[in-house]
């Protein structure tokens, strides 16, 4: 059976370090039912927010890191800053992709730099409004995962994490259904072989306007195991549910 995972990714939330804190020890204080649960809060707040989850059963992840180990890269984080603080990090999030310029080669740099340091990735991927509506939503998430996986080394990446996220549905109260992620999920996997990996074995999991009311449908559907989270993570109880619903 693969790993049930739900990650709550704060994005640039909430306000303040403080209030950070104090989110990440209310998800804490909640039972998962056997999910495994992590948060994502901004880099300002990694070193408070793994202080505070010390002794909690859950993981912190980065939201992103540099592809470089040290150096001149203003405004950038390195893996070794995360490490110690982070289980794993995000990469490839289209809004990173979107604001901050990063391409497939960058990403997969990113990859393969987290895996690398024993930082586990957790890869997005997705395919926009356009290409979804011109039909080539499978096309652009397969060729995504290639090229994203290209630069990793394989031993490290069997604790990778996929999350298919398809861009029209992030943040925009409207998700994909569970029957199109399933079978988005089924092209990952099989990119994931293409990419030399066992992609039977490695957690998938949907991310775009979950909720509470909106989570049932992926936790039923084949082949999703969790949820990345992004407005919904920022309240306790519904991350709670949320979280739950896949347990
Ligand atoms: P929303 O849940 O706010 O749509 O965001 C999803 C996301 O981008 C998580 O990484």
């Amino acid at each position: 059976m693969r790993e049930r995972l739900v990650i709550g990714n704060w994005k640039m939330n909430p306000p303040t370090i403080a209030e950070a804190v104090e989110l990440a020890r209310d998800v804490a204080g909640r039972d998962a039912g056997g999910v495994a649960v992590g948060v994502a809060p901004p880099a300002i707040a990694l070193a408070a927010v793994a202080d505070a989850l010390r002794d909690a059963n859950v993981d912190v992840y980065a939201q992103d890191v540099h592809w470089e180990e040290r150096g001149a890269f203003t405004g950038q984080i390195s893996v070794s800053m995360v490490r110690g603080l982070a289980v794993g990090t995000i990469v490839g999030h289209s809004e990173v992709r979107r604001d901050l310029g990063d391409t497939d080669e960058r990403v997969a740099k990113k990859l393969a730099r987290a895996v690398a340091a024993g930082l586990r990735p957790v890869l997005c991927v997705g395919e926009s409004e356009a290409e979804h509506a011109a039909g080539n939503a499978s096309i652009v998430v397969a060729r995504q995962i290639v090229a994203d996986l290209k630069a990793a080394q394989r031993r490290g990446l069997e604790r990778l994490v996929v999350a298919y996220e398809p861009i029209w549905a992030i943040g925009t109260g409207n998700p994909a259904t569970g029957t199109w992620a399933t079978t988005l999920v089924r092209t990952i996997r099989a990119a994931l072989k293409q990419s030399g990996l066992d992609g039977e074995a490695i957690p998938i999991l949907y991310g775009g306007s979950v909720s509470a009311r909106s989570v049932g449908e992926f936790a039923d559907a084949e082949g999703i195991d969790g949820a990345l989270v992004g407005g919904a993570s920022l309240d306790a109880d519904e991350f709670a549910a949320v979280v739950r619903a896949f347990a």
